[in-house]
């Protein structure tokens, strides 16, 4: 099995690449900078770095070329950015570049990824989405309207997956304990990215039967 992870060298993206390592996956993974991220650990019976910028159309010839070589079972629509800016104070550049990663992002790596899911036995994408998706609040208005997007996109897809045993799921997690919100002073209680990377793992290896399970939310209590 292979699994795509976008935005794999820190956050949740690295626990999630930590953790399909383990039960060895074969690993695609998008990290910025182009380095592998550090002490993956288990036995993988490969594991190919694609370096980039995801809002470049370069990174994602590369990522087409890698899936046409590898094939993949499962795409993690990971990487994402943040703002709690008001819309006001938000540059119409930042506004472009939350879109792109949460929203536009996933959508054309769901189209590159396709053809090669339906190859798989059991082909599933899995987009990293948010509470914010769900219940949008006065204070992040943007990146809201960026994970209602994708939760619109996913359950769309995943119906239109279906015939073709392609599911397409998606985690809403609450504040997570990552660099995205360290700026919170009760960071240290948030959810942590294990966690949600063990949901992620759960919900993949839950296949439909009688019951369609997807999507798993996590909040804190
Ligand atoms: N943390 C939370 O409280 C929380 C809660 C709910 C949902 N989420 C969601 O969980 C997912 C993971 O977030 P996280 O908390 O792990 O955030 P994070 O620690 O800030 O990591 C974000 C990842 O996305 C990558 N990325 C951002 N823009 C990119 C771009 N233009 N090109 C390539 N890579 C890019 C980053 O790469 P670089 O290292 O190169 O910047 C990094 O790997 C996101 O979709 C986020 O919306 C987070």
């Amino acid at each position: 099995m292979n699994v795509l992870i976008t935005g794999a060298n820190r956050g949740l993206g690295l626990t999630l690449t930590r953790r399909f390592a383990r039960d060895g996956f074969g690993l695609i993974l998008t990290c910025r900078s182009g380095n592998p991220p550090d002490d993956v650990d288990g036995v993988v019976p490969f594991m190919r770095v694609i370096g980039g910028d995801l809002t470049m159309a370069a990174t994602l010839i590369n990522i087409h070329e890698t899936l046409d070589e590898f094939g993949v079972d499962l795409v993690v629509n990971n990487a994402g950015v943040y703002s709690d800016e008001s819309l006001q104070d938000m540059p119409s550049e930042k506004i472009i570049v939350i879109s792109s990663v949460n929203f536009m992002i996933p959508i054309m790596i769901t189209q590159i990824a396709w053809p090669y899911l339906e190859k798989s036995k059991n082909g599933a994408i899995i987009n990293i989405n948010s509470v914010a998706g769900l219940n949008s609040s006065y204070n992040e208005p943007v990146y809201s309207a960026t994970k209602f997007g994708l939760r619109g996109f996913s359950e769309a897809m995943d119906k239109v997956g279906r015939p073709a045993g392609i599911r397409v799921l998606s985690i809403y997690p609450g504040a997570m304990k990552t660099d995205m919100v360290r700026h919170r002073e009760d960071w240290d209680n948030l959810i942590s990215p294990e966690a949600v990377a063990d949901a992620v793992f759960d919900l993949y290896n839950r296949k439909y039967d009688s019951l369609a399970v997807t999507s798993i939310t996590l909040e804190r209590f």
